[in-house]
């Protein structure tokens, strides 16, 4: 059985002086998921917060804050995007549908299950749908524990703000959510993530954060949280139109290498299309938060997400950036509009940072619960995760290094604060994302003057004028402004057909 192993040559690595690790694979096998101690975790906007490197490489927050003497944190203001969700109900009956038959595909046929290491190939073999398509888009345990962990975290280092009593949270803090289940069930896992006391009981706990007044606007109309549903405009322009790059990476030979592998070690007989090969990688992704991370994430399971295994590095690396090339074009630098259109938030930040520094009366505590599209543009607002070069379908191995990679900016409760300091007669702030300290563009220093903040990007809250930017249709008989956009409207559409004609 062993005789067909076949030695990675060590030879040419033995020269560099390096010490020689020899990953035995067997002809035609592929690597071993199951035992592979440190598998590929980055699944853009369907990672794990547990898995990203600022959350593994140590947080910030868990530990009491450090700042200059005299200084004393009197606001906080905290985007968050919900927890881990199940996938929507419509990906859900995809698995149901498709993946039973690639089990038994693999299964039956062993010129197709040698592939796979013994460790995989049972759990491919035991894999059975899980998820039921009523519960899609929910919340889930993973999604419940990750908010109340980063609750928790920021409760200890801000226990002046954040460490009150259910009285002091009634008078002086604000919540607000998208009407969702699962950015309710996270604003509630938040508080109680502050609220909750050794010994408590779950219903103690439940009935005190059910007091909490929670602000909720209908998804129709919720610009704060949901311009981009709001935004006539955007949703004409942008948002229902295909994106360009991804398109053309997803024809190109890149992504068609990883289709035809990933069907072949499937044993098809035809290449999957891209979305069922988006399925197998959302499958992989869910699964793994949903089943594979138990206790707190701190047990990491992977024979609870097999089909992971079908997937090597590097085809995991192109589904990464198949999602982030939407959301650049989407929900960031791609487009002024993608993320010029969240200033209502922007607003909403500045107000309460100015009000924190020129009264003496206001909200303390600010928590604002959205989802990826919400957070990823207020990023561009503010200068953030900005690239020099902007990510299409050809600079895929270039961009390796990327800011915007919404495996590290925006998993699952993906989040960015503000703590505003009074020292003496100056305000101070800090800027956290993802619980970790990180400078803010323009500063030098992660504790910075509020004036920076609001020379950088006061004026941008001032002057949001969201009626005027998502006005739609523009009307062509008023102001030069809008002609001209009229104009450059009609010509980009010219050249869109241009290119569709080209390629
Ligand atoms: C919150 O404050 C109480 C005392 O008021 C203290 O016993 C508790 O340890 C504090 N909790 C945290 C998380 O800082
Ligand atoms: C596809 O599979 C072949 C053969 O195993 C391998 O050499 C190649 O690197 C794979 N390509 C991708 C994009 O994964
Ligand atoms: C098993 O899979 C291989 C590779 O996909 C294929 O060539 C062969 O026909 C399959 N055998 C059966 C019995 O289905
Ligand atoms: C992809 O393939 C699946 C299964 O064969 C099929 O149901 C689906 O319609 C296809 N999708 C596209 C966009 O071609
Ligand atoms: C890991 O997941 C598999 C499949 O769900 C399960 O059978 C096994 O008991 C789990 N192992 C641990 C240690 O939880
Ligand atoms: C700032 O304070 C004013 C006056 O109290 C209030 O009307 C406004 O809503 C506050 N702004 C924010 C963003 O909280
Ligand atoms: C300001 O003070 C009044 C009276 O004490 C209180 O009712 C109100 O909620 C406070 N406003 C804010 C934003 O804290």
């Amino acid at each position: 059985m062993y005789g067909h192993w076949m030695l990675t040559p060590c030879l040419p690595v033995l020269a560099l002086g390096l010490v020689c690790f020899c990953l035995c694979v067997r002809a035609g096998q592929i690597p071993c998921y199951t035992s592979d101690p440190d598998p590929y975790r980055r699944y853009s906007t369907k990672s794990a917060y547990a898995e990203i490197p600022a959350v593994t490489g140590g947080t910030d927050t868990g530990r009491s804050d450090t700042v200059d003497a005299g200084c004393s944190p009197v606001m906080i203001w905290h985007l968050l995007r919900h927890g881990y969700r199940y996938p929507a109900d419509s990906d859900i009956e995809v698995f149901n549908a498709i993946l039973p038959v690639f089990r038994d595909n693999i299964v039956a046929n062993t010129t197709v299950s040698n592939q796979f290491c013994a460790g995989d190939l049972a759990a491919l073999r035991d894999w059975k749908p899980r998820m039921d398509p009523s519960d899609g888009s929910k919340l889930v345990k993973t999604g419940y524990e990750e908010m109340m962990r980063i609750a928790k975290n920021f409760r200890i280092k801000y226990p002046t703000l954040l460490n009150v009593s259910i009285d002091d949270m009634l008078a002086s803090f604000h919540f607000r959510h998208t009407d969702t289940e699962r950015t309710r069930e996270s604003a509630k896992s938040f508080a109680k993530g502050l609220l909750k006391q050794p010994g408590m009981t779950d219903q103690e706990l439940e009935a005190l954060v059910n007091r909490i007044p929670m602000t909720v606007y209908p998804t129709t109309n919720d610009r704060l949280l949901r311009f981009f549903d709001a935004c006539e405009r955007y949703k004409k322009t942008i948002r229902s139109k295909p994106v360009a790059e991804l398109d053309k990476f997803d024809n190109g030979a890149i992504i068609s290498e990883v289709i035809a592998n990933i069907s072949r070690r499937i044993g098809l007989r035809q290449n999957m299309n891209i979305s069922v090969s988006q399925s197998l990688w959302l499958a992989c992704a869910s699964e793994y938060a949903i089943y594979g991370l138990t206790q707190d994430s701190t047990v990491k399971n992977s024979s609870a997400a097999p089909w992971c295994s079908v997937f090597i590095r590097d085809d995991l690396k192109a589904f990464e950036y198949r999602t982030d090339l939407p959301y650049y074009y989407k929900y960031s630098y791609g487009h002024k509009l993608s993320y010029e259109q969240a200033c209502p938030l922007l607003k909403d930040f500045i107000g309460s940072v100015r009000n924190a520094s020129t009264k003496d009366n206001f909200t303390k505590v600010v928590i604002r619960v959205g989802h990826s599209p919400t957070i990823v543009p207020f990023y561009a607002n503010l200068g953030l995760f900005k690239d020099s070069t902007p990510l299409t379908a050809d600079n895929f191995l270039s961009q390796g290094n990327r800011k915007l990679r919404t495996s590290y900016i925006d998993p699952m409760a993906s989040n960015i604060n503000f703590v505003v300091y009074k020292c003496g007669n100056a305000h101070k702030f800090k800027m956290h994302v993802n619980e970790r300290e990180t400078t803010f563009p323009g500063c030098n220093d992660m504790f910075c003057d509020i004036e920076t903040l609001m020379n950088s990007v006061g004026k941008a809250a001032d002057t949001c004028d969201f009626d005027q930017m998502c006005k739609w249709p523009i009307d062509p008989s008023t102001g030069g402004a809008t002609r001209a956009d009229g104009a450059m409207t009609f010509w980009l559409m010219i050249f869109a057909k241009f290119l569709m004609s080209a390629v």
